[in-house]
């Protein structure tokens, strides 16, 4: 069996470290198939890639493809900026049948909503194409258009969340879909491991005794809710022993959807937040970071279509507070395993920052919970049986799974509200 993943971002985003864990899980399960991943920039996941024995293939795209998106942009500019990038991907195109042509996959496995396009543009008549969705479409005008009128060299679609898959469904009744969580690596994700010395990397002397560390780590996209996140801190009163950590960084290369360093600093500045927050820049490695924090904050403003950071905060032990939509709400259940708030509502965050800051007992509890819930869904056996039965549906090699390898069906009710 040999399995051609495309990904259109080096970077590790959520949907890469989704995509590393998938092909780690798939490894030990069938050790025997040879994996393929192309991708269309060059970055810290073509190695990671490489250490899980895939063969990977970066065929950066042209600027004018890298750059074209259409998350939180008007439409019309949207449109504009088409014609540049139908040039440059008429040229992908061409190097990416070529690759087809030397790989010769059993199975296409789609990462992105431009390899979705490009993949199907280029496959390979008769070899199964799999979208797999981390987003919501319905946001996207142009490109859930595109999809939609390409998706008859769709296969089977993947949705990474209950939320993801009725969104995707809504818009293509006919294109079939399953719904299969991410998993996470526990041995890292884990209550004990190295920590981050938080303030040494944001440049801030170390913070008194006794200080409640609380931070939101999120890729700077804008609707990863920074601002709230700051607004928040800025409503705890100046006395409350809590010091704010931004971690992360700008991490894609399209235009005008994410935060810069220096606005976020201003942005900081301008709430009267100097000396109270630390940013601490891009981490390659989150989980050391969030050893380090008392409270992790995840604060998207809208729906978050599954949300990475919330699972591997609760699998290193730590009290989460979540925003309360999408995706995001199948993962927690609010007052047990993690707090939640309104999506955009600062107010509500602040008052869940101070309950946290001053009830340890709470902290610890959730954090318990938290993990005990996580250990038994986000795990890899689970993940790969679901796939494995997903390419064996829709592929034309014969697919065997060894007993007791996998997990086909979740051996506990879903985790949702
Ligand atoms: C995307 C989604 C995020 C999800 C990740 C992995 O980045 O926006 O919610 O956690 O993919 O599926």
């Amino acid at each position: 069996m040999r399995i051609l993943y495309l990904n259109p971002c080096g970077q590790m985003g959520g949907a890469e470290t989704s995509l590393r864990e998938l092909l780690a899980s798939l490894r030990a399960v069938q050790p025997g198939w040879e994996l393929w991943l192309v991708l269309g920039e060059d970055g810290p996941l073509a190695s990671k890639a490489r250490e899980l024995g895939v063969k990977v293939v970066v065929e950066p795209f042209p600027a004018a493809v890298g750059r074209l998106g259409d998350a939180g942009r008007d439409p019309l500019a949207v449109l504009r900026s088409v014609p540049k990038a139908i040039a440059g991907t008429i040229r992908y195109r061409r190097r990416l049948a070529r690759i087809y042509g030397d790989v010769k996959p059993d199975v296409i496995h789609t990462n992105g909503l431009k390899m979705h396009l490009l993949g199907s543009w280029t496959c390979a008549r008769g070899t199964p194409v799999v979208w797999h969705i981390h987003d919501y479409l319905s946001p996207r005008p142009l490109m859930s258009r595109l999809l939609s009128w390409n998706r008859k060299n769709c296969a089977a679609a993947i949705a990474n969340s209950e939320s993801v898959a009725s969104d995707l469904k809504a818009l293509m009744p006919d294109l079939k879909v399953a719904k299969i969580y991410n998993a996470i690596d526990f041995d890292r994700f884990a209550p004990r491991g190295d920590r981050l010395d938080l303030d040494a990397r944001s440049g801030l002397p170390a913070a008194a005794p006794g200080t409640v560390r609380v931070g939101l780590v999120a890729t700077f996209a804008r609707w990863k809710g920074h601002r709230t996140f700051l607004e928040a801190l800025a409503l705890l009163p100046e006395e409350a022993k809590v010091r704010g950590y931004v971690i992360g960084g700008p991490i894609y290369q399209t235009d005008g959807s994410q935060w810069s360093l220096s606005g976020l600093q201003q942005e900081a500045d301008r709430l009267g937040l100097a000396g109270r927050v630390g940013f601490t820049g891009f981490v390659d490695d989150p989980a050391p970071a969030m050893r380090s924090l008392d409270i992790v904050v995840h604060a998207s403003t809208q729906p978050e279509p599954f949300g990475m950071v919330i699972v591997e905060a609760m699998a290193c032990e730590k009290a989460v507070i979540a925003s309360d939509a999408g995706g995001a709400s199948e993962l927690f259940v609010d007052g047990e395993s993690a707090l939640a708030h309104p999506p955009g509502n600062a107010a509500v965050l602040a008052q869940q920052i101070a309950r946290l800051a001053s009830d340890e007992n709470l902290r610890r509890r959730l954090g318990t919970t938290a993990r005990a819930m996580a250990e038994r869904v986000y795990h890899r056996k689970r993940l790969a049986g679901e796939l494995l039965s997903l390419y064996r549906d829709i592929s034309h090699t014969p697919i065997e799974m060894r007993p007791g390898s996998v997990q086909i069906e979740p051996s506990l009710p879903r985790i949702v509200h």
